[in-house]
């Protein structure tokens, strides 16, 4: 019995972090430097707002909130977005997870967008920024960079874009 609920708890696991594949970018956590980076590069002033599509075990919201910055975070990895709820509640208001598909999210206005996903879905992520341009709006992303568009600046592998 024990270990009939192993097997199907290590099976849910499996498919929450294998089925996200075909949505996004896996699971990998940003480093405490790309985080610190990050936030060095968006530049925001408490109050203003930042939001992460894939925001993981929520290492980058916590790092916002801690500098003041009101953060939303995307995630459709049921058991990561559990992980960044429970993580961030101390923040209260300031930090929000939302569990879904950011691709069919309403954002928030924004700031800023933080980014750790893949080559492949910069173009589009470039199309939606460009199209939620109702006032500037600073695309950060890590590891990545969007196809056509010269980085404002680059910091340990961070690259910065501003949208107006
Ligand atoms: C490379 S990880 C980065 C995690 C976190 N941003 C960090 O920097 O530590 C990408 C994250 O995005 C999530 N993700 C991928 N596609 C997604 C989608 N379409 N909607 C919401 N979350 C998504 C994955 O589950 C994963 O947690």
């Amino acid at each position: 019995m024990i270990i009939a609920i192993i097997i199907i708890a290590a099976l849910i696991v499996a498919i929450c972090f294998s089925a996200v594949l075909l949505f996004g970018a896996p699971y990998l956590p940003t480093l405490a430097p790309q985080v610190q980076a990050a936030l060095k590069l968006a530049d925001l002033k408490p109050n203003q707002s930042l939001i992460e599509l894939g925001c993981g075990d929520g290492r980058v919201l916590i790092a916002a909130a801690e500098a003041g910055l009101s953060v939303t975070g995307y995630e459709i990895n049921p058991i990561l977005a559990l992980i960044a709820w429970l993580r961030t509640r101390k923040y209260g208001g300031k930090v929000k997870v939302e569990w879904g598909n950011f691709w069919h999210k309403q954002w928030p206005e924004t700031d800023a967008v933080f980014v750790f996903l893949l080559d492949k879905y910069m173009k589009r992520l470039d199309t939606l920024c460009i199209q939620n341009t109702s006032r500037p709006l600073k695309l950060v992303s890590f590891a990545f960079k969007v196809p056509d568009r010269k980085p404002v600046k680059v910091l340990n592998g961070v690259y910065l874009y501003v949208y107006r």
